[in-house]
């Protein structure tokens, strides 16, 4: 089944996100063909994961510490995801590598723990220049996603999500036909016991472009940051999914 994942980022309040979990309730996007998930700040799981209970609808967070408990100020462990009702974890994103220092090995051993803690990871990998010619760019991305994988990595625990740097956030967004194809060359990288592993594509992702994207052969979905913000872009996100 294919997945729309929204990631929220660092946006909203309590009230906020009360009032999108419920639109998206509302609109039942967590009881068709395709497999739904929104990825709150860590304050607002909690309230988000009582308002989508029954829906259908899975809870992910956005990042997670590599340890499990102890002496780490400000991080959030894998099992706290799991405990507060977390079904997936957003590992690898380009704002954590950015803003954040966070390099294939750390991300691996966030993998690590996330799978341990019976999470499912959306690893993020994508170039971050738009310029950057075919040949380069595959092996930039064959790097990161072979370093980032972590051994405990299945088919059902983890979904890659190509991500340009350059298009998220910025409205631009590659061909479909470059999408198609990178996504091709993502499952010729993974290990043959891989190769049914979904691969989904974020980077301005839009209510009004996402029936040209996520039905493209080779794309199992999508990962919406801005559209994932209204309730009205995602649900016309989530059934562009033929
Ligand atoms: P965007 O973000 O849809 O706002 O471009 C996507 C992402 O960063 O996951």
């Amino acid at each position: 089944m294919k997945l729309i994942a929204g990631n929220w980022k660092m946006n909203g309040t309590r009230a906020d996100a009360l009032k999108l979990a419920q639109g998206l309730v509302v609109a039942e996007i967590g009881k068709r063909n395709v497999e739904v998930a929104i990825c709150p700040p860590f304050p607002l799981l909690e309230g988000v994961a009582a308002a989508i209970k029954g829906s259908g609808i899975h809870l992910g967070a956005q990042d997670c510490s590599s340890f499990e408990a102890g002496a780490y100020t400000g991080d959030v462990s894998a099992p706290m995801l799991k405990d507060l009702g977390c079904a997936y974890v957003i590992l690898g994103h380009s704002e954590r590598r950015a803003q954040h220092g966070e390099n294939d090995a750390l991300v691996k051993a966030k993998m690590t723990a996330a799978h341990k803690a019976g999470l499912k990871v959306i690893l993020c990998v994508g170039e971050k220049d738009a310029r950057m010619p075919e040949g380069p760019r595959r092996v930039f991305i064959k790097s990161q996603l072979l370093q980032s994988l972590a051994p405990s990595t299945s088919v059902e625990n983890t979904v890659i999500a190509y991500e340009p740097v350059w298009a998220i956030g910025s409205g631009l967004t590659p061909s479909p036909e470059q999408i198609s194809s990178i996504h091709a060359a993502i499952h010729g990288f993974l290990p043959a016991a891989l190769d049914a592993m979904r691969v989904i594509y974020g980077g301005s992702v839009k209510a009004d472009n996402a029936l040209d994207i996520v039905n493209l052969a080779g794309v199992d979905g999508a990962l919406p940051g801005g559209a994932s913000l209204e309730a009205e872009s995602f649900v016309r996100i989530v059934k562009a999914v033929k």
